[in-house]
Order: structure tokens, then C-alpha cells, then sequence
């Protein structure tokens, strides 16, 4: 893959304000940024630091005051369809089986039914949900019904998934088996992916790079890329390296924070 290559998204600039109390409310500061094709980045950030809102003027939801969307190439600041997206919780259709909320959402962005029920039957078999197929959602556990939000999100035929903290939600454990099961999936697929996370150790088991963002508004503290070798392992959080680079990015959004502070 060509480093010249036109990345799969990319962010020029982007600055957005609300208004509260009648005063502007700015939450992100000129972020710029890129996701280049196959490639696993992450945006780590406090609470409340603007990332969600982020995610919404990738997706066309709202549009930046100022700044530049690019995806698949081509300026698309303020067009919705351009991405897949993974929310926090499900966001699955209660009154549809869960093969049918894949293939739904495949059959709203373009895809013929049969393909869409194919591909959707196919891969819940792959991921081991063959068998709740026909089941409704809420017989799935929280674990699985993440699973299919996922693989929803996967099969969408986009340049770029946004994921917005899909394991924030998970028990310790549970969180801890959904990571391992996202890295062999995603290191299979390699579809180009913006994750949002809190979690330091989360956003180094799964990035190739990292942008470290300030408290609201939000800026971008450091680009870090993350040296660990793929396939790689779920346990990598054991390696020394890997202890020093999370302080390290600790350290980066404590200074953020105090610097924040100060002013
Ligand atoms: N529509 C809105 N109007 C006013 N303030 C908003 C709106 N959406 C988000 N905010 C504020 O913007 C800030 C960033 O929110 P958000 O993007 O959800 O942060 P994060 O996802 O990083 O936790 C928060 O202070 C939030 O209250
Ligand atoms: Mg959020």
C-alpha cells in the first residue's frame, strides 16, 4: 500500500461550537487528521472532549463551522451515507431477527436482498451466531448483540466504520473477550476504522496510530503510531513497551488536562 495513496478519510481543520447559554460553546479546535486504507486509528479523549460530536460531522449528521471532510477521495463535508457506524449500545431492531437487522441495513445502503441475506447468514455463521440467526435481539447477551452491531457495521459497503466506544458499556470481562475477538476480525478484514475509546489499553491493543486529544474543545495533543507487530496478540498489554507507552499517553492527557487548567 502506497503512503501516497489518497487516504480513506480525511479531516482538514475541523472546528465546531455550540451555543449554551447564548455564548458559543466551542468543542473541537482545527482537528485534522487521516485514516489511510486498512488501516486501525484510534481517538482517545477524555469524556466530554467532543468525540461523538466528531463522529457526527464525519457522517454528515451535522456540519463543521469550519474545516474540511474528505472520505473515498472527495470532499464530502455535510453528506451523510459515506460511512458505517457502531454506536456505544446496539442499536438494534427489536422487532426484527438478527440476521434481518443485517441484511436490512445492507439492503438501505445498496445492497440486493438475496446478497444481502446471503452475506448476512454467511457471516453469522463465521462469527459463530448461526445458531440465533432467527432469533430477536433480546435473547442475545450484550456481548453478542455488540457482535452483530459490528458485523453490521462490516458489511456495509463504506470506505470508512466509525466506531464510537462499542465496548464502553461491556463488563470487564466481556470487553476484554470482545477486544480479542475485534482484533482477529478486523487483522482478517483490514477495513479502514476510526475508533473512539476512553481506554488507553484498548486503544493500543487494537491501533496501528493513535491521535491523543485535549479536553474540550478539543485538539490534537499527539499523533502516535503503534509500534506492536500484527497479528498481534490480546495479551500484548504483558509487554514492557507497551507499559511505557501507555504512560506515556497518560502523562500526554494529564498535561492536557492541567494545561486546560490553567488557563
Ligand atoms: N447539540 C449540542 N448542543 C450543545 N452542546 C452539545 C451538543 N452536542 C454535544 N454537546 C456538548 O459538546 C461536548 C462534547 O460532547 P461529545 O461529542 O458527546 O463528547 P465525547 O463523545 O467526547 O464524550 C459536551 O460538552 C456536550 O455537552
Ligand atoms: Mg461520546
Amino acid at each position: 500500500m502506497s503512503e501516497l495513496a489518497e487516504p480513506k478519510l480525511e479531516l482538514q481543520a475541523v472546528s465546531k461550537s455550540y451555543v449554551r447559554d447564548k455564548r458559543p460553546y466551542p468543542v473541537l479546535d482545527r482537528i485534522s487528521l487521516h485514516v489511510r486504507e486498512g488501516e486501525f486509528v484510534t481517538l482517545i479523549g477524555p469524556s466530554g472532549s467532543g468525540k461523538s460530536t466528531l463522529f457526527r460531522l464525519i457522517g454528515g449528521v451535522e456540519r463543521p463551522d469550519e474545516g474540511t471532510v474528505r472520505i473515498g477521495g472527495r470532499e464530502t463535508t455535510g453528506e451523510r451515507g459515506h460511512i458505517s457506524y457502531m454506536p456505544q449500545q446496539a442499536s438494534l431492531f427489536p422487532w426484527m431477527s438478527v440476521a434481518a437487522n443485517i441484511s436490512s441495513a445492507l439492503t438501505t445502503a445498496g445492497v440486493g436482498a438475496a446478497e444481502a441475506a446471503r452475506l448476512a447468514s454467511q457471516w453469522l455463521e463465521r462469527i459463530g451466531l448461526g445458531d440465533v440467526a432467527k432469533e430477536y435481539p433480546h435473547v442475545l447477551s450484550g456481548g453478542m448483540q455488540q457482535r452483530v452491531s459490528f458485523l453490521r457495521a462490516l458489511l456495509m459497503p463504506r470506505d470508512v466504520m466509525c466506531l464510537d466506544e462499542p465496548f464502553a458499556a461491556l463488563d470487564a470481562l466481556t470487553r476484554a473477550d470482545m477486544q480479542a475477538w475485534l482484533l482477529d476480525l478486523w487483522e482478517a478484514e483490514r477495513r479502514s476504522v476510526l475508533f473512539v475509546t476512553h481506554s488507553i489499553e484498548e486503544a493500543l491493543t487494537l491501533s496501528d496510530r493513535l491521535y491523543v486529544l485535549s479536553r474540550g474543545p478539543a485538539r490534537v495533543l499527539r499523533e502516535i503510531a503503534v509500534p506492536f507487530p500484527r497479528p498481534r496478540r490480546a495479551d500484548v498489554w504483558k509487554e514492557p513497551a507497551f507499559v511505557r507507552l501507555k504512560e506515556e499517553v497518560l502523562e500526554l492527557l494529564q498535561k492536557g488536562a492541567e494545561a486546560e487548567h490553567a488557563l
